[in-house]
């Protein structure tokens, strides 16, 4: 496929944990079947290249990283950076409150990531890779009033 310049006045530190991002699920031959696409997220940030990047020495913290980076993103303009439904978007679009622990304890993993991956409302849909998508429902248990159970 052939990369789009980044046209859009690209946020460069976007552009640059994305290209992070795009060499994990690179290194990710179990689980990758398909690599995060610029679409998903309006984001213009595939560049070649990328193959010059090292690999990554420690897996599992660049995907907590990537998994943080997902939320602040993607998630914290509405449901606020720790989860209370109070991002700058949030009074918008009535972003519900995830810490609420009635809330944590009648939903499943299950319905957290089919709200991620098919929205719902005014809840975008998010086409986030399988490794991606488990780290940011474990995200949204952590943000659990009075911490993860
Ligand atoms: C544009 C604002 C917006 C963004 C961005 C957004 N959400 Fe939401 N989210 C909502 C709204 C609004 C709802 C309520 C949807 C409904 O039920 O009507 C919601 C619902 C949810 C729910 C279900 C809550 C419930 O009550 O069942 C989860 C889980 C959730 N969002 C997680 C996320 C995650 C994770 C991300 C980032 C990948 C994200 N959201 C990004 C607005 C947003």
């Amino acid at each position: 496929m052939r990369s789009t310049a980044p046209t859009r006045g690209a946020r460069a530190a976007a552009s640059l944990l994305a290209g992070a991002a795009l060499a994990l699920a690179a290194c990710d031959g179990s689980q990758a079947t398909r690599t995060w696409q610029p679409t998903d997220h309006d984001q213009p940030v595939r560049q070649q290249g990328n193959a010059q990047m090292p690999a990554a020495p420690a897996q599992s913290a660049n995907a907590d990283m990537l998994v943080s980076f997902t939320w602040e993103r993607d998630c914290s303009q509405c449901h606020g950076p720790g989860g209370r439904g109070d991002g700058p978007q949030a009074a918008m679009v009535h972003a519900p409150d995830l810490t609420r622990p009635e809330w944590q304890d009648a939903v499943t993993d299950e319905q957290i990531a089919a709200v991620v991956t098919q929205g719902r409302n005014k809840m975008p849909s998010f086409d986030l890779p399988p490794r991606t998508l488990q780290g940011i429902v474990r995200k949204v248990r952590s943000l659990r009033r009075g911490g993860p159970r």
